[in-house]
């Protein structure tokens, strides 16, 4: 570890469990570079501190109720969030930067930088009022961030309504996007117009930055990278899957992980287990429930599946399984509430992955060349699965259908049937580019060595 900078940086993570994690994983490569490091949050989904015993945590009040803390509508709670934190945020770096006598301290803080998600819309405002430099963390793949910014574009053009017979037909300005995940990226009626002007928002509000740090890397995103300088003139540092750096792990989950997941894995055979889970937002109805759970049974091999509780409609937890379920699987299923993911895509036992496709699950499973089932649901999930079926092929699409037979199926293909070796052997070798690209000389270790130069000349 290199001698502590006397430069501090500050990073504010939207509160998101897929924002958290990258952030988090980013200070602590910071902090391994000698910086020191004030993680600023929100109460709502709050990180863990005493995980970080080497940060400084200063909350802030977010304003929201706690039935907006319970909502499903993540596009909602954002606007909340965005209008309600820019005066405490103010505030916060206000006393962060000039403590009061009351603090016991008068020392000036040096701050280098502020770095926050792209979807804080407030942020340049207050860090060019302070003169401090923001940099903009882009959790997702290069190819959506740059996308997702054309949808009003898109809109006002007349995408919709769209033909049928269009639906599998390639989005031109948004591959490997296909028409009908583009619908799905456009948003319910009702939230179409918040929707666009939260996005022209982001477009408005990174422009000015002084740079973008991007949880991806030339091996998965060489195409975007190439492209960004249409749209932004700042450097761009695609530094990688931030938690294969090499840094002291530690978790940054918001919810226990289960850890008998483990010795449950310990005891199963090589690349035997399919692990489920889809992330920390995404809801089922009853229906799909249990025709997941039926596919996952009937495919007769052995599932480790999260189940988070409050994801299935109107249900606490698992408790519409049709009885004796449990014990019908004879032992070769396990449900939990939340899971050690990282663990368990890295255990021998796990032989692939039914996601819905958030990046960082994406990138988790193949940094650990584990091969996916594709479930997405909204946003990014949609075209991160493009990827994984159409371009890299390290994958199987279920193509949003929720059906017994389709999940048993694909199942079956991936982990009994010769395609599965085929899948896995690719797989392999982008797990290894990516991997290598964050060793001394890769490409995301060289994006990380001119992101410490550029942080350390502010
Ligand atoms: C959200 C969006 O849904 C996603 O599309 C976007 O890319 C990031 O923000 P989320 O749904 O939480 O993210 O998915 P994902 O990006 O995969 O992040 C989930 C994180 O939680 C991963 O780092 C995963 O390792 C962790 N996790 C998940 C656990 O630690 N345990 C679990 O049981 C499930």
């Amino acid at each position: 570890m290199e001698k502590r900078n006397e430069r501090r940086v500050i990073l504010f993570p939207l509160p998101l469990q897929g924002c958290i994690n990258p952030m988090l994983q980013l200070a602590k490569i910071l902090f391994s570079r000698g910086f020191s490091i004030t993680i600023i949050h929100t109460s709502f989904n709050a990180p863990k501190s005493l995980d970080h015993p080497l940060f400084t945590f200063s909350q802030i009040e977010d304003g929201l109720s706690e039935t907006q803390t319970k909502s499903r509508d993540v596009l909602l709670q954002l606007t909340l969030l965005n209008n309600n934190c820019e005066k405490p945020l103010r505030e916060g770096l206000a006393k962060l930067i000039k403590p009061d006598s009351d603090s016991g301290t008068t020392e000036e803080m040096k701050i280098s930088c502020l770095i926050d998600d792209s979807g804080w819309v407030f942020t340049q405002s207050v860090a060019e009022s302070f003169n401090i430099p923001r940099l903009v963390l882009c959790a997702y793949k290069f190819t959506f961030f740059l996308g997702h910014l054309l949808v009003p574009q898109i809109r006002r053009e007349g995408f919709l309504p769209l033909p049928d017979s269009e639906a599998e037909e390639l989005v031109p300005v948004f591959p490997p996007l296909r028409k009908k995940d583009l619908v799905r990226i456009m948003g319910k009626s009702g939230q179409v117009e918040q929707l666009d002007s939260y996005l022209v928002k982001i477009l408005e509000t990174t422009k000015p930055a002084s740079g973008i740090i991007v949880m991806s890397c030339e091996e998965l995103d060489q195409d975007s990278l190439a492209e960004s300088h249409k749209v932004f003139n700042f450097p761009i540092f695609p530094i990688g899957p931030s938690h294969i750096h090499d840094v002291p792990a530690s978790s940054s989950s918001l919810f226990e992980p289960d850890q008998s997941c483990i010795p449950w894995l310990d005891k199963r055979e090589t690349r035997s287990v399919l692990y489920v889970s889809l992330g920390s937002i995404v809801t089922l109805t009853e229906s799909e429930f249990l025709e997941i759970a039926c596919g996952l049974k009937n495919s007769d091999l052995a599932f480790l599946w999260v189940v988070r509780p409050g994801s299935v409609h109107g249900r606490d937890w698992i408790e519409s399984l049709p009885l004796g379920f449990i014990e019908s699987l004879e032992g070769k299923g396990k449900i939990v509430k939340w899971a050690p993911q990282l663990d368990i895509l890295a255990h021998r036992a796990t032989g692939s992955f039914l996601t819905h496709n958030g990046w960082n699950s994406t990138l988790e499973s193949i940094c650990e060349g584990v091969p996916m089932i594709s479930l997405p649901f909204v946003w990014d999930q949609l075209l991160n699965a493009r990827f994984i079926s159409d371009v890299w092929r390290i994958g199987i699409h279920l193509e949003g259908r929720i059906e017994r037979r389709e999940i048993e199926r694909a199942v079956r293909r991936l982990m009994v049937e010769s395609e599965g070796d085929e899948i896995r052997e690719r797989i392999k070798v982008l797990q290894d580019e990516v991997r290598r690209s964050v060793k001394r000389g890769g490409s995301s270790s060289r994006s990380l060595d001119e992101l410490v130069d550029r942080i350390s000349s502010f």
